[in-house]
């Protein structure tokens, strides 16, 4: 891998979430042997690095984000020697890794919180967690999980009483930590050594602004600041970490997140702090030139101020896809009103879909592409309620159709389901349903056609990397277009000729 102490100043970076990629050993569920056998397709992408969704051993009580061991790989992906080989392999390749670490809250089978269940109140293996006596009957405090219900779940203690309650902003499977304390801390700088040591060359944080709790647990009110989202000293987190990555050659630290406020977001880019945030603001946008002009200058604006590159991202596995949301009345997304009862227009959303491919990649900084936008993957709406496997929909009893349908296997050939997504005979169909209508849209059938969204993607890609990329001056020119049109030009204005 050539050195590039900057490498992530304008990367194009494909989001591989592993359960869904490819299958290599006919179980249904993607793994590291489906990914090592289709990397020559992501180098002909033309992507410069790849962003792992969660690999580690663990239940999937939220599709691997209850991490049981930090430093392993999940049986049903693989060994850490196929992780090994992968990034080796994807280094021969020109293509960088990225991980994913999961730092607020863990599996409730990681080997920590087995040991604090089983010891008393008042335990050193209790304090690297949130365990509280109740209010009586009632949880120490008002807080909801992010998942809905409540944000606490109680303990039976040996004799099978009612015990202590501990904090999970997420599912029940997924304990917070505490980050006050010190075993936590030196526990995961110890952990990004690990992989850095190993190879990778990034790490995406997940959930990163929610690690610091207000340690009073005071009940949450609305107008009062957040006890738990984007507190001041989480930031000290972030500089430790910094010092770890910076103490390695070309590593990068992005933060997963959503904040609306562009000011408290920049403080996460300060200069001994994360390199990039991931850029929610430019996802949620509704499909209007104004809107998204308005969102791309203030991106711009206090990116520059912080001095660090802005990133775009149109999809994730946390949202709907776009071609979807785009072909919606309503094209604006929010995490908190996943919306499946307005009609989609796939056509419409597609063709929006090409200009905002066309547009995302021409802006200044670094790009990420979600596994399947570039096959033109719409969101499965229609999972039958039994093969729903997201906690979000389970919690709300249904009330929010969660995450399931940006998340189905990817179709790569033939004309039935699995289209490829297994290897040939075999039994096991994939873990979430295929619809039918993605024959049209698998790898086979889109490579090669010049009006296909792959080909689309490949070009696109491909002129950023020669022509955008190298341009690492982050300027970019509005020009004058109609209303309802975004033109631009990049790089700096030319001087003006001396000669005439
Ligand atoms: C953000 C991740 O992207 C999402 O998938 C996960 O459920 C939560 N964090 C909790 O880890």
């Amino acid at each position: 891998m050539t050195p590039n102490p900057s490498f992530w100043r304008a990367a194009a970076i494909y989001q591989l979430y592993v359960q869904s990629f490819a299958d290599g050993d006919g179980d249904g569920i993607g793994d590291l042997a489906g990914v090592r056998a289709r990397l020559p397709y992501l180098a002909s992408l033309g992507i410069d690095a790849i962003w792992f969704s969660p690999w580690y051993p663990s239940p999937r009580s939220d599709a691997g984000y209850d991490v049981a061991d930090y430093r392993s790989i999940d049986p049903a992906f693989g060994t850490l020697a196929d992780a090994d080989a992968l990034i080796a392999e994807g280094h021969a390749l020109g293509i960088r890794t990225i991980i994913d670490i999961v730092p607020n809250h863990c599996s409730d089978q990681h080997r920590w919180f087995q040991a604090a269940l089983a010891a008393p109140p008042g335990s050193a293996e209790r304090a690297r967690f949130w365990f509280r006596p109740g209010r009586g009957d009632l949880p120490p405090n008002n807080w909801q999980s992010i998942f809905g219900g409540s944000a606490w779940t109680r303990t039976t203690t040996r004799d099978g009483e009612p015990g202590e309650w501990y904090l999970h902003l997420f599912a029940p499977e997924q304990p917070d930590f505490n980050w006050a304390n010190p075993d936590v801390r030196a526990e995961f700088e110890d952990i990004l050594r690990f992989w850095f040591d190993r190879g990778a060359d990034g790490v995406r944080i997940d959930s990163a602004a929610l690690l610091s709790k207000d340690a009073a647990l005071p009940d949450s009110a609305p107008g009062d600041s957040s006890p738990y989202t984007d507190r001041d000293d989480v930031h000290d987190i972030y500089r430790a970490w910094r010092a770890v990555s910076d103490s390695y050659q070309d590593r990068v630290l992005i933060g997963e997140i959503w904040l609306a406020d562009a000011a408290r977001l920049a403080r996460y880019l300060r200069r001994d702090e994360l390199h990039t945030v991931f850029n929610f603001p430019y996802l949620c946008c509704p499909w209007d030139a104004a809107e998204l002009r308005a969102v791309i200058d203030s991106t711009m604006e206090f990116h520059a101020a912080a001095g660090a590159p802005p990133t775009w991202v149109l999809s994730n596995h946390d949202v709907d896809r776009h071609v979807s949301r785009y072909g919606r009345a309503d094209t604006s997304f929010g995490l908190d009103r996943r919306d499946h009862s307005q009609p989609v227009d796939l056509e419409l959303g597609t063709r929006r879909a090409r200009a905002a491919a066309l547009l995302t990649m021409a802006l200044p900084g670094s790009v990420y592409v979600y596994q399947g936008e570039e096959l033109g993957l719409w969101e499965v709406e229609d999972i039958p309620d039994e093969r729903r496997q997201d906690p979000i929909w389970h919690r709300t009893g249904g009330a929010d159709p969660g995450r399931d349908g940006s998340r189905v296997p990817l179709p790569w050939s033939g004309q039935e389901p699995p289209f490829g997504f297994s290897p040939p005979a075999t039994s096991q169909g994939p873990w979430l349903p295929q619809p039918k209508e993605w024959r049209e849209l698998t790898v086979e059938a889109e490579a090669g056609q010049p009006d296909s969204m792959l080909e689309l993607y490949r070009r696109a890609l491909h002129i950023r990397r020669a022509e955008l990329a190298l341009d690492d001056t982050q300027a970019m020119t509005w020009l004058p277009a109609p209303d309802g049109v975004l033109a631009f030009a990049r790089g700096r204005p030319r001087q003006p000729s001396l000669r005439g």
